[in-house]
């Protein structure tokens, strides 16, 4: 089944020949994902989930990276789940395999800052994807929806939580209970779904551009921010309040909040060592 949904192009990666739908690469401390199932329209089926969160780990737990950037294709980020690979599994064995579980597995415990580049479609489980991302940066022509409800069913890897947060409930629920109501780039930059809006020629090295500057700081007190900004969406203010300054008083015992705090001082650039 897996190896009928599998398109033809098979990428061949220094780093790792297993790969069979994404590519990766590094550039300096930035390591890039790329999605790579173009005759599905990046459609996100297991073996591609997998691969992700496969190269998510590896990268997570290399030193020498400091942030990730997930991308796809010009014309799809991601055209959803795989509706191919799922239209005929039962409620039991979703229910028994925790069915899509393993999406957020390592998304959600992914310590180093994980930056979108979205062209084109990210509808349904590719918005979610998209929405999973620390920050996402929008092609001219990206197209962001819940599309689900027209297929029977509703949004299951955070769509009905995530945009309702990113873009308030009105909008959230035209997007989910109509089912066409998608957002073009622009308007999802004026609702704060994202951050920035490119040509979509330049919008990989204009994340790249973010992601590189992000790699350049402490990676610490990066990885303590991210940290801190996501528990806003947990835990209520006075409780995110305590977090923040608790983190922030932690700093201090790191090497670069002295080189930072120093090298102001000293009127020079710092150099962060990561520790
Ligand atoms: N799953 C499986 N295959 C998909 C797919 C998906 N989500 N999206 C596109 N494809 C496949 C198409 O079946 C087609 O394959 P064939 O050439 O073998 O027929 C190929 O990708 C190209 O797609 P189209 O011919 O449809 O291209 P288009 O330009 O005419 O339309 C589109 C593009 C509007 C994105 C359309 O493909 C579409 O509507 N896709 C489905 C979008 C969707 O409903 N996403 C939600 C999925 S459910 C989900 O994600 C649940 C969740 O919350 C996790």
């Amino acid at each position: 089944m897996l190896a009928d949904l599998t398109n033809s192009c098979t990428i061949v990666s220094t780093e790792s020949p297993a790969y069979n739908m994404i590519k990766t690469e590094t550039q300096g401390r930035v390591a890039i994902i790329t999605l790579n199932r173009p005759k599905a329209l990046n459609a996100l089926c297991s073996e591609l989930f997998h691969e992700i969160n496969d190269a998510l780990a590896r990268f997570d737990n290399d030193s020498g990276i400091g942030a990730i950037v997930l991308t796809g294709s010009e014309r799809a980020f991601a055209a959803g789940a795989d509706i191919k690979e799922m239209k005929d599994t039962q409620f039991i064995d979703n229910y028994k395999s925790n069915f899509l579980g393993h999406w957020v597995e390592q998304i959600n415990k992914l310590r180093k800052p994980l930056l979108a580049a979205v062209n084109g479609y990210a509808l349904g489980g590719g918005c979610e994807l998209a929405m999973m991302c620390d920050i996402i940066y929008a092609g001219e022509k990206a197209v962001f929806g819940q599309p689900e409800i027209n297929l029977g069913t509703i949004p299951g890897a955070g769509g009905t939580q995530r945009l309702t947060r990113a873009v308030g409930k009105s909008k959230a629920m035209e997007m989910i209970l109509a089912g066409s109501v998608n957002l073009d780039a622009q308007e999802a930059k004026t609702l704060g779904l994202v951050s920035a809006v490119f040509p979509p020629e330049t919008l990989l090295q204009e994340t790249i551009k973010t992601a590189t500057k992000i790699a350049s700081k402490g990676a610490v007190s990066v990885q303590m921010a991210k940290e801190a900004v996501n528990q806003a969406y947990e835990l209520n203010l006075s409780s995110g309040l305590h977090f923040e300054r608790r983190l922030f008083q932690a700093t201090f015992a790191t090497k670069d909040q002295k080189e930072g705090m120093g090298a102001f001082a000293e009127k020079r650039k710092p150099n962060f060592t990561h520790e």
